[in-house]
This record gives structure tokens, sequence and C-alpha cells, in this order.
């Protein structure tokens, strides 16, 4: 097996066995991210941050990812301190750390910004978020993090509850669920059903989904639920966020009936009461574990 993509924008982008590769190569790197092996196959190499927005897991995942392997990190996790204050636009700055560094991990808010780097700088490019766009390394430490429970991907049977319009992880997850032959289940307020054009896409997929709104009576018979945060900060109307804040929230009872494995790609808000975390079916800090061997698998394949 190899992997040919020289950036990492979309999971659209990734055929079957790309997806395979990064999830086998991961597992390989598993005990570096433990510390129990050392590892110095990025030695001298360094990573350029760029983040726009908020995160936590994404850029601290992806820097302890670059220095498990050897590597360093430059960058910001924010605009303030860099020259983007002074009126540097998006495209100069990644001119100037692609002179820097041999790649470039950009969390940004607008959608099609990774791509659009991607296509006028000449180190690889991996897309940290973009907006409510793609979240593709999110992807893949997703499915990782399915595959290390089940041992495989395939006919897996997915809640995915929550943010589904503005949700970027979950607009990413849905495509590589498709490839694995899963059926999904939707849950979601009225307001932030999946967008349609997504839906469309699943259809031509041949994936099956159905479009829920009640909760709890559609989480019993699932393999994996998958909660999501009200995206606050993309809601234009901050009036329309108060009408759906707070409607779902999982709690440890109700989680008696099923034996679904619970996934968040987190940060939580009040989702997932913390009375959940004691379970041992409550994935959610593994899968942000995760991140660092998937992160890895991708930092070694790309530069
Ligand atoms: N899951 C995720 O993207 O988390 P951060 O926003 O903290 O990076």
């Amino acid at each position: 097996m190899s992997f040919n993509l020289k950036d990492i924008i979309s999971i659209r982008d990734f055929s079957k066995s790309d997806v395979e590769y990064i999830l086998d190569l991961a597992e390989e790197m598993e005990p570096i991210a433990k510390s129990e092996k050392v590892s110095h196959v990025k030695d001298g190499k360094l990573l350029g941050v760029m983040f726009y927005e908020p995160s936590t897991r994404t850029r601290l995942s992806f820097e302890t990812a670059m220095k498990r392997l050897g590597g360093d990190v430059v960058g910001f996790n924010q605009k303030q301190g860099t020259s983007v204050q002074k009126g540097e636009v998006l495209y100069d700055t990644a001119q100037i750390v692609s002179q820097y560094a041999d790649a470039i991990v950009l969390r940004h808010d607008m959608e099609g910004a990774a791509r659009f780097i991607s296509d006028n700088v000449d180190v690889p490019v991996i897309n940290a978020g973009d907006g409510a766009g793609q979240h593709p390394s999110q992807t893949l430490l997703d499915l990782y993090t399915i595959k290390r429970t089940f041992g495989g991907l395939k006919n897996k049977k997915i809640a995915i509850v929550g943010d589904l319009k503005y949700g970027r992880t979950v607009h990413s997850l849905v495509y590589a669920l498709a490839m694995f032959n899963c059926e999904i289940i939707f849950i979601s307020p009225e307001q932030l059903q999946m967008p349609s054009e997504i839906l469309d896409d699943l259809k031509r997929l041949k994936c099956k989904f159905t479009i829920k709104s009640s909760f709890i009576d559609n989480i019993e018979d699932v393999d994996v639920i998958y909660m999501t945060r009200i995206q606050k900060e993309r809601f234009p109307d901050p009036k329309e966020y108060l009408k759906v804040k707070g409607q779902y929230t999982l709690t440890k009872n109700n989680m008696i009936n099923t034996d679904a494995i619970l996934m968040h790609p987190l940060p939580r808000v009040d989702e997932i009461n913390f009375d959940v975390d004691s379970l041992d079916n409550a994935m959610y800090f593994k899968q942000a574990f995760y991140g660092v061997p998937v992160r890895m698998a991708l930092l070694d394949s790309i530069i």
C-alpha cells in the first residue's frame, strides 16, 4: 500500500486505501505516541502551525506528533502578535511560513482557506479546520477510534447528534463512513440538519441514512453515538443559537440501555454530563489521544 496525497485538505480527496494506509501506520506510531519508543524520523524538520481560530486538541496533538517524531514546530495560535494585525493577508503569511517550515497546518474560519493555500505554496498543507467546511485529520482519528474499538470499520451503525449544519467534523466524517458502508442516523434540531448538498452526496454514494429529531429513543440500537457541540460561533444571529442551545444532553442514565461507544470531537459544552465520563464506553478522551498517532502518520506520510 502507498499514500499519494501531497496535501490533506478534504477527506473526499482520500481513496479508501489512503485511509487504510494512514490508519495502519497510526497503529505502528502508537508506541512512539505513548513514549514507549523514541523516533528520529523527522529530525531537523519543522512544522509551521497557523491557527487563526482557537484550538486545544488539534494544535497540541499536531505539535506533540511532530515533536515525538523528532521534529520541531514554529507558528502562532492567534492573530494577535502576528503581522495579520498590521493587515497582512493569509496568502502572504502562508508564503512566509512556507519559507521557514517543511509543512503547514492551517486552521481558519474561511471555508476553502486550506485549499487556497495548498494551491499557492510549495510545501504540503494540512487543513486543521476551515470554517464549517472540513476537518480531515479529525475524521481519521475518529475512524481510528472506531477501528481500534471494534477491530474494523465496515457496516457500523452510527448516530451523529447535535449541530450537523455547522459542524465541520461531521461534514468530513460522513464521507468516510460512506466509504465503509456504515449506516448513519442524523439526530439534530430541525434548524441544524445536515446540509442538503451533503445528503445528496450520500445518496449518490449509496450511503444508508435516516434523519431524526428525537434523541434518546434513537441511540439504543447503534454501535457508536457521536455527539457534537452546537457551534455558537458560526450562528449569524445569537438569538437563533439560544433557541437550540442545550437541546440534547446525554446523562449516565441515558446510557443504561445501550452498548454503543460514545464519541465526541470535543470541546464539550453541555452535551455530555460529567457523570458519563466514568463509563467504559465513554471514548472521547481516548479519542483525543488517538489524534497523536494519527497525526504522526499524516506528518510522516507528507513530509
Ligand atoms: N476536535 C477539535 O478540533 O478540537 P480543537 O478545536 O480543540 O482543536
